[in-house]
């Protein structure tokens, strides 16, 4: 993500601070934020017709009490410019805001919505277990059924570790990868985001590997002078980086479908390749499936791919909408972590109750026969139509899905990685984004950010949506 530098100000996804974005330049880029910023509020005053009036008041109050009035970047809207949209509830695929807007949402959270907002069954068991204790701090069978789950669904995972966020997952394998192949390198690529743990936080440089600096201030040196980042889909550069470090590579950890630079398709090949090489040098491969496990299809994307990783980590869709992490592999390598192994790791919270029934009853209704089909066929029309409707409007667009997993581009793409996703015009992004919620859908405040559909999004949503697209095309 570091290259998004250049014209952002906010991190693409959550924190993202991996939007390495950032702090190194954000004095740099301040002034100009604050001009784009200022850009945005014209445009929204001229055109707006949507009433913000207490979603205003709330989040000037909150500058005050939150930094940034937000409790994780991205939510500030400082990307797209215009102020944040505060919830007042959500149900389905709606989102309501406390000015009365309804807006059909591809946010979902962020992904865990996936069921639909407040979904009945998954709220039913949540309610009867709040009677029974909402955390024990102590085994629960809960914890083997969904760990049981995971097992049978998602081919890499032998053996499953709760914790309670996707952040902590990641940090968490890292430590599993340095611990079972006593190395301490590891490979990222550039616009993945593994979540805000210091040797993530890397400015990724462009071309062929670079070692690390910090992406944000309090990040020492340090922590990230052994994360090595190459170009997404680039295949020769990871080599040429094992063919550097002989012997030194503890594992390569990736988006096995990118959604923190905006939506990037990896070739095939490439993470067939990156299972190849790594299993050459004795090193680690791990999917982090925080965003596409369970979204991309019932065995995560790994299952989609036909590509077996040694490790995988995930968040979002496993709790339901409750905060949750786990990471999991083969057994040989899990039986590392505390206390089957020496390696330290655990949470007071870890495997709560109500996260686990949460997470059992969400992949209940994603097992039930045709629910991936279903994405697919809504989400396909959603951004055909969409694509259709900009380029009809004379716009450069490019896209595209996989399941419930989308995202637009305002260039020609195609776009392999990072610094492809950085030609897209983010100030027409900026004017979309607005347009579409002044028509009634709530799209994540980034050009940086992939877009989220779930089984509730129905037929007349989708249309609704391509309509209102078509009215934004059309003034932006
Ligand atoms: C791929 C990926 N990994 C890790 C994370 C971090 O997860 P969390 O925000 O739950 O800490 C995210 C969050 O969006 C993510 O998309």
């Amino acid at each position: 993500m570091s290259a998004m530098t250049a014209s952002f100000t906010v991190a693409p996804a959550h924190a993202r601070a991996t939007a390495s974005i950032r702090r190194a330049s954000a004095k740099r880029s301040g002034a100009r934020a604050v001009r784009k910023s200022i850009r945005a509020e014209a445009v929204k005053e001229k055109t707006s017709t949507l009433n913000t009036t207490k979603s205003d008041a709330i989040f000037k109050a909150a500058q005050d009490i939150l930094p940034g009035g937000v409790n994780s970047p991205v939510r500030a809207f400082k990307s797209v410019g215009g102020g944040p949209i505060v919830f007042e509830s959500v149900k389905d695929a709606y989102a309501f805001d406390v000015d009365g807007n309804k807006y059909v949402d591809y946010v979902g959270s962020w992904g865990p919505a996936i069921c639909g907002h407040a979904n009945e069954r998954v709220n039913a068991k949540l309610k009867a277990q709040i009677d029974k204790g909402t955390s024990f701090g102590a085994p629960c069978e809960l914890e083997n059924v969904l760990g049981q789950m995971v097992i049978d669904r998602v081919p890499s995972v032998e053996m499953v570790r709760f914790c309670n966020s996707g952040t902590e997952a990641c940090l968490s394998v890292l430590r599993v990868m340095r611990a079972h192949t006593g190395r301490d390198k590891i490979i990222k690529f550039e616009g993945c985001y593994h979540g805000h743990a210091d040797p993530f936080l890397v400015q990724a440089g462009s071309g062929v590997a670079t070692l690390g600096l910090p992406d944000s201030p309090g990040v020492p040196k340090a922590a990230t002078n052994t994360t090595l980042c190459a170009p997404y889909n680039d295949l020769d550069a990871v080599k040429k980086i094992f063919e550097e470090n002989k012997g030194e590579i503890a594992g390569v950890i990736l988006e096995p479908v990118v959604g923190n630079s905006g939506f990037i398709v990896p070739d095939k090949s490439f993470l067939e390749g990156l299972r190849e090489v790594t299993t050459a040098n004795g090193a680690l491969l791990c999917f982090d499936e925080v965003m596409t496990g369970f979204r991309i299809s019932k065995g995560c994307a790994q299952e989609y791919w036909g590509v077996t990783p040694d490790l995988t980590t995930m968040g979002k869709v496993i709790g339901g909408g409750m905060p949750v992490g786990a990471y999991g592999g083969k057994r040989e390598i899990m039986e590392v972590v505390a206390p089957a192994g020496p390696m330290y790791q655990a949470g007071t919270l870890s495997g709560n109750p109500l996260a686990m029934v949460a997470g059992i009853e969400t992949l209940e209704i994603l097992g039930e026969d045709g629910a991936y089909e279903y994405m697919d066929k809504m989400t396909t029309k959603l951004i055909n139509g969409i694509l259709e409707a900009g380029k009809a409007a004379g716009h450069e667009v490019c896209g595209g899905n996989i399941r419930g997993m989308f995202g637009l581009f305002f260039c020609a793409g195609p776009v392999k990685n990072f610094a492809d996703a950085t030609n897209s015009d983010t100030d027409k992004f900026a004017r979309w984004h607005r347009g579409m919620l002044e028509e009634g859908v709530y799209l994540a405040p980034s050009q940086y950010e992939a877009g989220f559909t779930g089984l509730k999004h129905t037929e007349e949503d989708i249309d609704f949506t391509i309509e209102a697209a078509k009215k934004v095309f059309a003034r932006i």
